[in-house]
C-alpha cells in the first residue's frame, strides 16, 4: 500500500507557482489577487478560508476576504459579487459555500463573472468542462486527477466508482474520469443515496472516489484488494484528543482499508491539500488571461 501525500505534492505546486508570481513581477506585471467572501461564521468554512488565504502568502498572491454576517440579504451578497466582477484588481474570487439557506445559491454562482470563477462553478465553467473547451475545473476534482497523475495511476480502461453526486466534487469527478483524454478513459459509475445494493458496485471498482460526507463509510468488505481509494471526506467530529476540540475524519475507515488498497489518500493530508493548490493554479490561469483572453 502507498500513501497518497497530497500536502507534499500540494506543497510542491505552490513552489512552481511561486516562481512563476517571481517571474510575473520581475517582467513588470501586477501581483496575482484571489478575494474571497465568506458569509456567516461556520468553523469548517473559516477553517478552508483561513488556508486559502495562507496559500496566497505563500505563492505571492495578493489576498482579500470579504466577511458578511449570517444574515445578510441577498441583494447586499449579489452586490459584493457584482464589486468583485467590475474590481480590476482582482483576478479571481470565490464564494465560500455552503451559503445560508435564505440565500440561492445557483443566483450568486450565476453572477459571479465566469472569467473569475477560479472555482469553476458558474455554468458556463461547468458546460465548458463537460465540452472540453478552456474552462475552470473545480478545484476538488481537478486536484484529484493531479494526484492521479503524479503517482502514475492508470486510468484508461480502469471503472471507477465515484460516491456522491454533488455539483462540486461528485458530478464533476465523474466526468473528468470519462473524458477522452490521458487523465480520463475511465468506466465510470456514480453512486448515490439511492443507489442500490452499492457494495455490488464498489467490490468491482478499481478506483473508488469517496465524496459523500459520511465519516468512515467505506469499510474494507466493500473494496476489492489492490484497489486505489480517494478519500475526499472532511467531517469535523468532536475530540477530546486535539486541542480544538474536532478533528477530521474522511469518507473511509483508513486503518482497516488501506492494508487492501494499491494507493490510498489520508485525511487530513491527502485531497484537502489539492483543492487548496488547484484554486491557486486557476487563479494564476486568470492572472495570465489564459482561459478567457
Ligand atoms: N465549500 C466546500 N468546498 C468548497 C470549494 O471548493 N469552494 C467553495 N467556494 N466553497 C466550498
Amino acid at each position: 500500500m502507498q500513501l497518497i501525500d497530497g500536502k507534499k505534492i500540494s506543497l510542491q505546486l505552490q513552489e512552481d507557482i511561486a516562481n512563476e508570481v517571481k517571474q510575473l513581477l520581475a517582467s513588470g506585471l501586477k501581483q496575482p489577487h484571489l478575494a474571497a467572501i465568506l458569509v456567516g461564521n461556520d468553523g469548517g468554512s473559516e477553517t478552508y478560508v483561513a488556508s486559502k488565504i495562507k496559500a496566497c502568502e505563500r505563492v505571492g498572491f495578493k489576498s482579500t476576504l470579504i466577511r458578511l454576517p449570517e444574515y445578510v440579504t441577498e441583494e447586499k451578497l449579489l452586490n459584493a459579487v457584482y464589486d468583485l466582477n467590475n474590481n480590476q484588481d482582482v483576478d479571481g474570487f470565490i464564494v465560500q459555500l455552503p451559503l445560508p439557506r435564505h440565500i440561492n445559491e445557483h443566483k450568486i454562482i450565476e453572477a459571479i463573472k465566469p472569467s473569475k470563477d477560479v472555482d469553476g462553478f458558474h455554468p458556463l465553467n461547468v458546460g465548458r468542462m463537460v465540452l472540453n473547451l478552456p474552462c475552470y475545473v473545480s478545484a476538488t476534482p481537478y486536484g484529484i486527477v493531479h494526484l492521479l497523475e503524479k503517482y502514475n495511476i492508470e486510468t484508461s480502461g480502469k471503472h471507477c466508482v465515484v460516491i456522491g453526486r454533488s455539483h462540486i466534487v461528485g458530478s464533476p469527478m465523474s466526468i473528468l474520469l470519462a473524458k477522452n483524454t490521458a487523465l480520463g478513459n475511465c468506466t465510470v459509475t456514480l453512486c448515490h443515496s439511492k443507489t442500490e445494493n452499492l457494495i455490488s458496485h464498489t467490490l468491482k471498482a478499481d478506483i473508488i472516489i469517496c465524496a459523500l460526507g459520511s465519516p468512515e463509510f467505506l469499510r474494507a468488505h466493500m473494496i476489492k484488494d489492490g484497489a486505489v481509494v480517494i478519500d475526499v471526506g472532511t467531517t469535523r467530529v468532536e475530540s477530546i484528543d486535539s486541542k480544538s476540540g474536532y478533528k477530521l475524519k474522511g469518507d473511509v475507515k483508513f486503518d482497516e482499508v488501506a492494508p487492501k488498497c494499491s494507493y490510498i489518500t489520508p485525511v487530513p493530508g491527502g485531497v484537502g491539500p489539492m483543492t487548496i493548490a488547484s484554486l491557486i493554479k486557476n487563479t494564476m490561469l486568470a492572472a495570465k488571461k489564459e482561459i478567457y483572453k
